[in-house]
């Protein structure tokens, strides 16, 4: 028995036909300036990042004033939209965030339940929907560990799932321990291993695909794809 999940793929093309209609730069734009953070300056900056965007709202619009957790959601634009039309939890400990610019976005903004700190420590209600994007497995490896988290706190997960398949390592240090490590970002092999390790309904062809995957959207040549996991559909 597997979960239900779906993949969508982000290609060259799939930008191309976006940039016709561009709405997710219509709507950053046209906001005063002042109100953008780090987070909005790099969606306005890059094609792709609103293209995902724009799937995200796509996918997540049928389920409107329904709960969700956004795991590593940041602060920007579309953290108003969640919050205003979703029964909305942002869980992210926004370690390098500026807290006036926070206190300031929460003043203006009562429909978000912040939860400050790491995903692992969220004990509170289950949702509907949860959405993690551009977090695992680059940024945070456990991606293991927290589609077992998500399988607890949600019926469905809308995980953006990055990796590179170029290696890729970095010289990282420890804040616990003067010791530094060689962390090797996540490949499409490892993904999927783990994917069908879950129990997550990975055919041969996707696993295939996703193994290949060389898309060149972004700069740091990372590939991007979302899937959308229902864990009351077991197949
Ligand atoms: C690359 S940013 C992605 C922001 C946003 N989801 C997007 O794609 O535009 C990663 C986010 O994950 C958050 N984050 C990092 N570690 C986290 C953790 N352990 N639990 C929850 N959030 C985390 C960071 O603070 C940051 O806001």
């Amino acid at each position: 028995m597997k979960y239900k999940t779906d993949i969508i793929y982000f290609s060259k093309k799939k930008l191309q036909i976006y940039l016709e209609n561009d709405f997710v730069l219509e709507l950053l734009s046209s906001r005063k300036k002042f109100k953008n953070t780090y987070y909005d300056d790099w969606i306005l900056q890059d094609s792709a990042k609103r293209m995902i965007y724009s799937e995200i709202i796509k996918q997540l619009n049928p389920f409107k004033k329904k709960s969700l957790i956004d795991v590593g959601g940041g602060i920007h634009y579309f953290t108003n939209y969640f919050a205003n039309n979703f029964s909305y939890t942002l869980i992210d400990p926004l370690y390098d965030f500026d807290e006036i610019k926070l206190k300031n976005f929460k003043k203006n903004q009562s429909n978000m339940n912040h939860i400050k700190s790491d995903w692992i420590n969220y004990n509170g209600k289950k949702a509907k929907l949860m959405l993690a994007n551009d977090l695992f497995p680059n940024i945070d490896q456990r991606i293991e560990q927290f589609i077992k988290f998500a399988k607890k706190y949600c019926e469905t997960l809308f995980l953006i799932a990055t990796f590179h398949n170029e290696p890729k390592s970095y010289l990282t240090q420890r804040t616990d321990a003067n010791e530094f490590l060689w962390v090797s970002q996540f490949s499409g092999f490892l993904l999927t291993n783990i994917l069908q390790r879950v129990g997550l309904n990975v055919s041969y062809y996707h696993k295939n695909k996703i193994r290949r995957l060389n898309e060149n959207l972004f700069l740091n040549n990372r590939q991007v794809i979302l899937l959308k996991i229902n864990f009351l559909k077991q197949l």
